[in-house]
């Protein structure tokens, strides 16, 4: 684990300015969960698309979720509007700029390209849009980004085989693969082969597990799918073997607050366990998940989560260096970034 520097003392009220302006990387975001209703609407009427919402607000209405498949029923809805490679840039794009302000310096994206095949869309299409937005990050904003390509678990291993190959022509568009969707009945034993070919084409390997689904999980996803992260992981906390591997191995739980808030996985912000697995040693990251339905981007899950769970500026520095550490970049550029972190902390 990085030796947290010794920080100055940090008074409660200069917190917030912290953790707004400290540098951070992103690394659970779903870009179709970024996909603000208004852009939505938008997309619907250039695109000749259908939606079962008269407005705006409507659709912000119906964003009452009680666990994770009552929210990926309307998620799901609200990709369909996703057609013309314009449309995937637009929604990386929006994304970026947002992420931009949050002082995000670098984000990898997870995009489910099985939502837009099964309705048609090329796969180069949804890359391609996806692509240029990241590059047009990188030389516009100066925000770095990559993309990691989902399988939906709720479908076949098979299927994961064929968009993988779909995929390959473009494979030096995407960094790497992960695993989402509805956990529950979908375990990670499910993809075993297709993630071990992944592993053979040099693809970074991340998956889902024990979000709302059993320790069991996050143990398969380690030991069949040989992840690098655990997307969530936070379950990890009802088995204590386990907590006390993810802490000596230093496994990357991409952890994403308001998302368990909104689907459930905890009553209220200030029961969340990040305090705990972050004190048991885990290397624990703060992320948005799908932030236009969870009510809020990175910064709003940092600002909202510190208010909740009463954590310090030390547990600030630890989450935004542990999330250089955990990203899929290369050691000289994780060190950059833990020195503008220090700037942030000693300024
Ligand atoms: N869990 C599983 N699948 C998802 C999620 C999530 O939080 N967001 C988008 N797809
Ligand atoms: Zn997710």
């Amino acid at each position: 684990m990085a030796a947290i520097p010794a920080l100055p003392a940090i008074s409660a009220e200069r917190l917030p300015g912290l953790l707004r302006r400290m540098p951070k990387a992103e690394l659970h975001i779903h870009i179709e969960g970024s996909l603000e209703p208004e852009l939505i609407f938008a997309m619907a009427q250039r695109n000749g698309v259908a939606i079962p919402y008269a407005s705006v607000e409507q659709l912000r209405r119906a964003y009452a979720f009680s666990n994770l498949q009552s929210f990926l029923d309307i998620y799901y809805a609200g990709a369909s509007v996703l057609i013309t490679e314009q449309d995937f840039f637009d929604m990386a794009w929006a994304y970026l700029e947002r992420a931009k302000a949050d002082h995000v310096v670098h984000a990898e994206i997870f995009f489910d390209p099985q939502t837009h095949t099964a309705r048609g869309v090329a796969m180069e299409t949804v890359i391609n849009g996806l692509h240029r937005a990241c590059e047009q990050a990188r030389t516009q904003l100066g925000v770095s980004a990559s993309l990691i390509l989902c399988f939906l678990r709720h479908l076949s291993e098979d299927e994961a085989f064929q968009t993988l190959e779909q995929a390959l022509p473009l494979r030096d568009k995407f960094i790497g693969v992960g695993l989402d969707s509805s956990e529950v009945g979908h375990p990670p034993e499910k993809f075993a082969r297709v993630f071990a070919r992944c592993g053979e084409l040099g693809l970074h390997r991340v998956a889902h597990a024990g979000e709302e689904g059993p320790p069991e999980y996050i143990w398969s996803a380690l030991d069949v799918l040989k992840v690098e992260r655990i997307d969530h992981g936070v379950q990890s906390a009802k088995d204590p073997q386990l907590m006390r591997r993810l802490a000596q191995e230093r496994v990357p739980l991409t952890v994403c607050p308001l998302s368990n808030l909104k689907l459930c996985v905890f009553p209220r912000l200030a029961d969340h366990n990040i305090r705990q697995l972050l004190d048991a040693g885990l290397a624990v990251t703060v992320n948005s998940d799908d932030p236009a339905y969870f009510g809020g981007y990175l910064n709003d899950n940092f600002l909202q989560t510190f208010e909740a769970t009463g954590l310090t500026a030390q547990h600030a520095w630890q989450l935004a260096n542990n999330s250089f550490e955990a990203s899929f970049v290369g050691a000289e550029r994780k060190r950059r970034w833990r020195d503008q972190l220090d700037e942030v902390f000693a300024g």
